[in-house]
């Protein structure tokens, strides 16, 4: 995003992230040691209930003791950080540009995003990538978009906390850099399974060519065992955690209870499939990669893999980065988790 890069040609050679999640805000810090990647720092804190994203006083000030807390938890020296906007909150699409000269991509990419965003274009910061340009000259550029608002309302935070921003982009560019980067693979259908939302992105190439944001997230499978067995929220997450889509578990019953919410989800990415396969004209790539903290969901791996009938991994943003052996416990257990955060630092 334009302002954005700016400040970013200013930031230090130390950074870190922090992905802001409405379940938790997740903190990493890598140092690059030659060509490889060394794990510094990492922390994550509950993210307090109904704050993500509000413009209210009441709840940016409970964001900021957030923050503090688990900037100061995580003891990291300095002060430059890296973020990701949430993609429920940030519109990307593909745009088929007629033949036009280099100096006229810009006055394009803007007169086509103006058509397609969902609010004014002047309440928007934007930002393209050129995807592709065929023999006719017709080019494929990636726009996106998000509302300064938002981006104003995260800079506020980070600032009143007392750190300096020097980098925005969305989670789904940070997700993909992380998947290609430690599974060393350029084509992927990638899930990012979060509290609230589901994110779904196609890569190709190296690239991002869809992305959508699905409002339906992994708090409500707690919420379906809730209701189905009458339980606390606690015990149904804690039923969730252990038995998950086993269908050898329980009876299979607790399965039978998630499986209406997973189903919700699966419809909406055969959805992301067919429109990207009539929008670029190509089949989707033949891999799945699972990210986000709820994608550890005992099972879930292969119940993705029985519907989309080809090969489905759990995301291992961790594999090519040397991790202490203090923490290597830590970070195995909750590897999908960083996905975000990881690739937020992975930019250089
Ligand atoms: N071991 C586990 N097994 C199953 N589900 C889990 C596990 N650990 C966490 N979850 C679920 O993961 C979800 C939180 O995931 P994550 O931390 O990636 O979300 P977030 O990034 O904070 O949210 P969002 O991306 O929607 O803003 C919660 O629904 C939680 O119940
Ligand atoms: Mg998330």
């Amino acid at each position: 995003m334009n302002n954005i890069a700016t400040l970013r040609d200013m930031a230090l050679p130390q950074h870190f992230s922090i992905d802001f999640g409405a379940h938790s805000l997740k903190l990493v810090n890598l140092l690059k040691k030659g060509s490889s990647w060394e794990l510094k720092n990492i922390g994550s804190v509950q993210t307090p209930p109904e704050v993500l994203n509000s413009y209210k006083e009441e709840h940016k000030s409970q964001m900021i003791d957030a923050v503090k807390s688990l900037a100061a938890e995580a003891r990291v020296p300095y002060k430059e950080v890296s973020i990701a906007l949430p993609e429920s909150a940030v519109f990307s699409r593909v745009l088929s540009l007629p033949k036009v000269g280099d100096d006229e991509v810009t006055d394009a990419v803007y007169w086509q995003l103006k058509q397609f965003l969902p609010y004014p274009i002047e309440d928007v910061q934007s930002d393209y990538t050129q995807l592709s340009v065929d023999p006719s000259g017709q080019r494929k550029v990636l726009a996106v978009a998000a509302p300064k608002k938002l981006v104003e309302l995260y800079v506020e935070i980070l600032e009143r906390a007392g750190l300096v921003p020097v980098d925005i982009e969305s989670e789904t560019l940070a997700i993909l850099r992380s998947v290609k980067y430690a599974h060393e693979v350029s084509d992927a259908v990638v899930l990012d399974f979060g509290s609230n939302t589901t994110d779904m992105a196609i890569m190709k190439d190296g690239e991002l060519f869809f992305s959508q944001s699905i409002a339906t997230g992994a708090d409500l499978l707690t919420k379906a065992l809730v209701n189905e067995f009458q339980l606390s929220y606690a015990q149904a997450e804690e039923y969730k955690r252990i038995y998950g889509m086993r269908s050898d578990a329980a009876d299979g019953k607790i399965r039978n209870a998630m499986k209406p919410v997973l189903d919700m989800i699966v419809t909406e990415v055969l959805r992301g499939v067919e429109f990207y396969k009539n929008e670029i004209g190509a089949l989707p790539p033949k891999l799945a990669v699972l990210s986000g903290e709820a994608a550890l969901l005992p099972a879930l791996p292969e119940y993705m893999e029985a519907i989309l009938g080809y090969e489905v991994q759990l995301a291992d943003p961790w594999r090519p980065i040397v991790v202490p052996n203090n923490i290597a416990e830590i970070v195995r257990k909750s590897s999908p988790a960083f996905t975000v955060a990881i690739g937020l630092c992975l930019k250089e």
